[in-house]
């Protein structure tokens, strides 16, 4: 993506500079790069970011410490458009999901020339059909899900398996349809454990001794809540994550199953992007500066059918693209005898 912006703004004889880790390298260091076809040479096929990042550089919810060394939140909003237009910038091209949208969305309100490309594993950004990364974390997780098969088989265990998607289904939806998991448990279809042990015994009486068991980490039970690691603190978001341990116990109690657990995590943000999230990475790189050649700030760039499209960013913030339960994908599901959890 870093490379297309570049390269399509020295096309126009347009210099670019990267900001560093967010918005820390404009508010808390001197973290601005000259970014030429020198510097982003060679990094297509290379995972995450050359400038880093943070997730906890919210201008409007700025982490400070006081005299005591508490920290709180305070709004250095007013000094990150100052030090913006300090740099003499035209035009700023924000990469990320809901939270980096929501933050491009309130500095366009500022007056800010915002251009914003939608990156995130969960593929869960209103207004695009993909994200970029996603089908990276769904092509790693599907081999997981293979490689998984192995040990279920040979050991007549259970094994459910944790995968990202804080808000949405999308990932664990595809890559356990592909991976071939029995049971799939998404954050939009509350699950009842219950049903998830009718189908492993199912398996069981039908001489299959082994299940893989997939759950998102925003997946709830009917009659509970999402597991939680670590609240929402100062300056953060709420971490996600344990789910898929109360399902096992569950499991194992309620058909005394051999059951184990496994948290993919990060493993499914690195490494190698796919061939489709670099080819769509570029197309909305070099989007967002045609975009901004054309004046259209305060829009996203997207994926709708076979073009990319523009859309005002406040059509965007506060939306979540979650699965559609009437959508195909969940129809094949349940047409392929997977249960999801209903
Ligand atoms: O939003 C993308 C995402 O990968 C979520 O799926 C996950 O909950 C979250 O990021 C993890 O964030 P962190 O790396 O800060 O723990």
């Amino acid at each position: 993506m870093i490379r297309a912006v570049v390269l399509a703004a020295h096309h126009r004889g347009w210099r670019s500079y990267g900001i560093q880790r967010g918005f820390e390298g404009l508010l808390s260091f001197d973290g601005v790069v000259p970014l030429g076809p020198v510097e982003v040479r060679g990094i297509t096929h290379v995972g995450g970011t050359i400038l880093g990042t943070t997730n906890r550089g919210n201008p409007f919810r700025y982490v400070r410490r006081d005299e005591a060394g508490a920290e709180y939140e305070c709004d250095r909003s007013d000094d990150l458009v100052a030090a913006f237009h300090a740099s003499g910038f035209d035009a700023l091209v924000s990469i990320g999901g809901d939270g980096s949208l929501q933050i491009a969305h309130d500095l366009a309100r500022k007056g800010m020339p915002v251009v914003c490309v939608p990156k995130t594993i969960d593929n869960d950004v209103f207004g695009t059909q993909r994200t970029f990364g996603f089908d990276t974390a769904v092509g790693t997780a599907t081999e997981a899900l293979d490689r998984l098969h192995s040990t279920a088989e040979s050991h007549d265990r259970v094994i459910v398996v944790e995968l990202m998607g804080r808000h949405a289904g999308w990932i664990a939806l595809n890559s356990g349809i592909s991976g071939s998991a029995d049971v799939i448990l998404i954050p939009e279809i509350p699950f009842d454990i219950e049903r998830v042990c009718e189908k492993i015994r199912g398996r069981e009486e039908a001489g299959r001794h082994f299940s893989i068991v997939v759950v998102a980490e925003g997946a709830a039970p009917r009659d509970g809540a999402v597991a939680l690691v670590e609240r929402r603190g100062v300056g953060t978001v709420d971490r996600l994550g344990g789910m898929a341990s109360q399902v096992a116990r569950a499991i194992g109690e309620r058909t005394g199953k051999e059951v184990r657990t496994l948290v993919l995590g990060h493993l499914q943000r690195g490494g190698s992007p796919t061939t489709y999230d670099r080819l769509l990475a570029l197309r909305f790189g070099a989007a967002a500066v045609r975009a901004i050649a054309d004046g259209a700030f305060g829009c996203m760039v997207g994926l709708n059918g076979p073009t990319i499209t523009r859309i005002p960013i406040e059509d965007v913030v506060g939306r979540t693209r979650n699965v559609p339960l009437d959508c195909d994908t969940v129809m094949t599901a349940r047409e392929l005898g997977i249960s999801l959890g209903d």
